[in-house]
């Protein structure tokens, strides 16, 4: 980290990158889903959208990350890893640790993927220029 302090060390060098970073185009999930959306719905609108947000975009003010731009298998790894406990687990970790107790709501691999597939049509939120795209 200290070498890359040193890298960044003028403000407009950050100032630079960040405006790079903003250019960057979100990247839609390709990968297969193997879920039904329909069963998914449900789960999805009474648990996950309350800190994620309607569209699964994140919400700032609960430090909630976007789901939608994340691939699709990253986000059924990262599910099973709060269910077992192999993600938030540390005592330390307070949001791992909210999101592991919710994880458990989604019983089974299947009802998982059934999330996963509600949310492949919700249109994409662009965290830096807060616009709105439909999916195509
Ligand atoms: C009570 C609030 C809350 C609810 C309800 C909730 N989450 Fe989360 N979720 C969080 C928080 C906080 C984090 C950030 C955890 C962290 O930083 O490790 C998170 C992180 C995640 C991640 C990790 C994303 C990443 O970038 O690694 C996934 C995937 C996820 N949630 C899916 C879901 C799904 C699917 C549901 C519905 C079944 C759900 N969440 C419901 C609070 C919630």
């Amino acid at each position: 980290m200290q070498q890359m302090s040193i890298f960044f060390s003028t403000t407009k060098l950050i100032n630079d990158t960040v405006g790079y970073i903003g250019t960057f185009k979100p990247q839609y999930p390709t990968d297969s889903v193997n879920g039904n959306p329909e069963d998914g719905r449900h789960a999805f609108v009474y648990a996950c959208s309350t800190c994620h947000g309607a569209l699964g975009q994140g919400v700032e003010l609960f430090n909630t990350p976007g789901l939608r731009t994340i691939g699709n298998q990253y986000l059924f790894d990262q599910i099973k890893k709060f269910q077992n406990l192999q993600r938030g687990a540390n005592g330390k970790d307070r949001l791992g640790r909210i999101m592991q107790e919710v994880s458990h709501i989604l019983e089974d691999d299947q009802m998982i993927w059934d999330v996963i597939a509600y949310m492949q049509p919700l249109p994409v939120f662009d965290d830096n220029i807060q616009e709105v795209t439909d999916v195509e």
